[in-house]
């Protein structure tokens, strides 16, 4: 999952800090991230992708010292909404590398993000465009674009993550793209820059990037054919992470490998999008068990850790694997893993394997970097948890444990 990631005599290190310690120290539940192999994720990527813009999906990890670390190494941002842009900014990203995507941007948000300079709004529909196209009148700015084309294709993932498909809301069809680039080419203040897509999520195949990115490279060239300059061709994120001790990631390196034929048809900057593949294996949720018990058919560890600080088992019925912190060499046992929150949806793992654990013992959820802390909520009038990222050994709190008063502090 995470090289950095080891059992040291029985006890699990994360870059060579015990999770344990960590658990006791900062309390649970607890996000912890490893600086290290976001470092590497992002090399892999460059490597693999040379002279390509990489904009980190904020979404996935919007932690403003993540988002920095990315900004750090030369990463862009890829922004959804008004508070992306505003943590992009406060991150250090420069303007020139933020892509802004969301087929319901408001008039505050785009305004922001025009204010702000960004390298390029990626529009969904014709009203979004005469929108821009206005405000950049009302500001004096022409606003830079691209046109999100949804490619239909299948992702082959889970259908709330595939983005992609005929049905789905994202995007202006590939058959009618054409039409509202010309469109786009009468208006004053509008510039179009290039052409955007992103099909899904936890993509673990080549063939539907593939089947997508030829689609969008005829659109380009034709486009240019008919004397449409333009700089950008923006291929999205998606590439899925191993979650499951028998998946394999789907590598940058593969990825490129499989679309280099297509890409060199075109004279563009490839644009990537990247968020899970970032941080996802970046990061564990440690929990502590508070009660085991068995109702015959059925055993249960409950954890401290709910649905409301890791979602994707409840809503995407998503696998995440579960390790004990430290090894006791207990039998296993088959075991659901749940949280506290009065849901039959609040799980963690259903029908595991796991070593046998007890009161107060600790486990670690593995790939919770992505769409983990992000995603969490105040349900049941919860506490976030805190974040911690480890630097080859060091250890920085990220964001501190909330307490009552503040989930409440705006219900005066
Ligand atoms: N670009 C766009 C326009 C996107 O909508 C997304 C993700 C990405 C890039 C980044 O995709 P990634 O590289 O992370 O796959 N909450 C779900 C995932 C939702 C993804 C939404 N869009 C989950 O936990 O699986």
């Amino acid at each position: 999952y995470n090289p950095y990631l080891e059992y040291v005599k029985d006890e699990l290190f994360l870059e060579g800090v015990s999770l344990r310690e960590l658990a006791e120290k900062y309390g649970t539940p607890l996000y912890v991230y490893s600086a290290s192999y976001i470092r590497d994720r992002l090399r892999e990527y460059r490597e693999s992708f040379p002279g390509a813009l990489i904009c980190y999906a904020v979404k996935a990890n919007f932690n403003p010292h993540i988002v920095s670390l990315m900004a750090g190494e030369g990463a862009g941002a890829d922004i959804v909404s008004g508070g992306e842009l505003y943590v992009a900014l406060m991150a250090g990203v420069n303007p020139s590398r933020i892509v802004y995507a969301g087929v319901g941007k408001t008039v505050k948000e785009l305004v922001e993000a025009i204010k702000a300079d960004i390298l390029m709004f990626n529009v969904e529909s014709r009203m979004e465009l005469e929108i821009l196209n206005q405000l950049g009148e009302q500001l004096g700015k022409k606003v830079r674009i691209s046109i999100r084309v949804n490619p239909h294709v299948d992702p082959k993932t889970h259908p709330y993550i595939a983005t992609g498909m005929k049905k789905s809301k994202f995007g202006i069809d590939i058959d009618r793209a054409e039409e509202e680039y010309r469109y786009a080419l009468s208006m004053k203040n509008i510039q179009v820059v290039g052409v955007h897509c992103h099909i899904g999520s936890q993509i673990l195949d080549t063939s539907p990037y593939v089947e997508a990115v030829s689609k969008v490279v005829d659109l380009y060239r034709s486009l240019e054919d008919q004397g449409i300059e333009l700089q950008y061709l923006d291929i999205g994120g998606g590439l899925g992470i191993k979650y499951k001790p028998e998946d394999r990631a789907l590598t940058p390196m593969e990825l490129s490998s499989a679309l280099s034929p297509i890409l060199q048809k075109v004279k563009a900057t490839v644009v990537l999008e990247p968020g899970r593949s970032l941080v996802g294996n970046a990061g564990v949720l440690i929990t502590q068990v508070q009660f085991v018990k068995d109702k015959g058919e059925k055993h249960f560890v409950i954890v401290d850790a709910g649905m409301n600080d890791l979602i994707r088992p409840a809503i995407y019925d998503a696998y995440h694997h579960i390790l004990p912190v430290v090894k006791r060499g207990r039998p296993s046992i088959v075991t659901d893993v749940v949280g506290p929150i009065c849901e039959t949806g609040d799980f963690l793992a259903k029908d595991r394997q796991l070593e046998e654990v007890g009161r107060g013992d600790y486990l670690a959820v593995l790939s919770a970097g992505a769409y983990g802390f992000a995603m969490s909520s105040h349900y049941n009038v919860r506490p976030r948890a805190c974040e911690v990222l480890v630097d080859r050994g060091y250890v920085r709190v990220i964001r501190e444990r909330e307490d009552y008063q503040y989930i409440l502090s705006k219900s005066s």
